[in-house]
């Protein structure tokens, strides 16, 4: 049985819509072997289908078909901390896990590039399927066959405190928010921020990731879909958080934060709480640099 660890992503970071995505230490466990018929298992008890549209089986399943290998089956058992559906990429966690799973049960007949392009080509966008599989910040370009990628290490001591809210938002139903067209003014306004996010990570210049994450593209219209959160930006920004922003398609938000702001989390959670946001989550996060790993 292999022993596959694969971590959840934030993809967009403000402005880099489909294009900037980063790591984080929270993470998925798949076990996986080749067996007869399907033997799907959830070992912490998160409700998952059982059947051949398992996300990770079905990925697996075509991986093994692509390579011309005889396919009878798989034995998977999943551990799932990354909630579904909130914007931390749970569904391509569970396509990496497949991919990169049924790559090794085979003897790696896929390259790293491979799996980075057959994950985007299945997911339809490689923000989260190529940090899920690469770790660090990946900036990636899909151009609808090959994705053109880079990924950065990012050694920092920031923080990233993710707020869960307690209801889903599928990704299909975020991007049927989203304008067909936009203008040239907006067009600039987001590729200067998107490429000034990922140069002030990189160098510490956290001072200007506020103006970074801002974007005409997507957050202006999903913020519609997740109640309370300006509220929250507001709030985050006035407990000293260096930038917010729609972590993917939402809904969760993300706050970054120096590590000296020590009781950042404790008093978002204390506001939360007298919003009647009780059931939200709040969770201390930091950058993955490893992605996704095979024992
Ligand atoms: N870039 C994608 C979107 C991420 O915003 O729709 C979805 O997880």
């Amino acid at each position: 049985m292999i022993k596959i660890k694969i971590p959840a992503t934030s993809a967009n970071l403000g402005a880099g819509f489909d294009a900037l995505g980063l790591a984080l230490n929270y993470y998925n466990y798949v076990n996986m072997e080749e067996s007869d018929g399907v033997n799907i298992v959830s070992l912490d008890g998160t409700e998952i289908p059982t059947g051949e549209d398992n996300l990770i089986y079905a990925s697996a399943k075509s991986l093994y078909e692509i390579c011309g290998r005889k396919f009878t089956g798989l034995t998977i058992e999943q551990t799932n901390s990354i909630p579904i559906a909130r914007g931390l990429g749970s569904s391509s966690a569970c396509i990496i896990a497949g991919l990169a799973g049924a790559n090794r049960l085979m003897g790696d007949p896929l390259s790293l590039d491979e799996l980075v392009n057959l994950s985007a080509q299945i997911e339809g966008h490689p923000d989260n399927t190529a940090p899920a599989l690469l770790g660090g910040i990946v900036t990636a370009v899909f151009d609808g066959k090959v994705v053109h990628w880079v990924k950065q290490e990012v050694h920092t001591k920031l923080k990233f405190v993710v707020i869960i809210p307690d209801f889903e938002l599928k990704t299909e139903k975020a991007r049927e928010c989203l304008p067909q067209d936009i203008s040239f003014g907006d067009a600039v306004y987001n590729l200067s921020r998107a490429a000034l996010f990922s140069a002030s990570l990189l160098t510490g210049k956290y001072e200007n990731l506020r103006t970074a994450v801002h974007d005409k593209l997507h957050q202006p219209h999903r913020m519609k879909l997740i109640p309370h959160a300006r509220e929250v930006f507001d709030t985050a920004y006035s407990l000293d958080a260096y930038a917010m922003y729609l972590s993917g398609a939402g809904p969760s938000l993300m706050a970054i934060v120096d590590e000296e702001n020590e009781f950042f989390a404790g008093k978002l959670r204390f506001s939360l709480d007298r919003m009647g946001l009780g059931t939200w989550q709040v969770k201390e996060l930091a950058i993955d640099n490893i992605g996704t790993s095979i024992e």
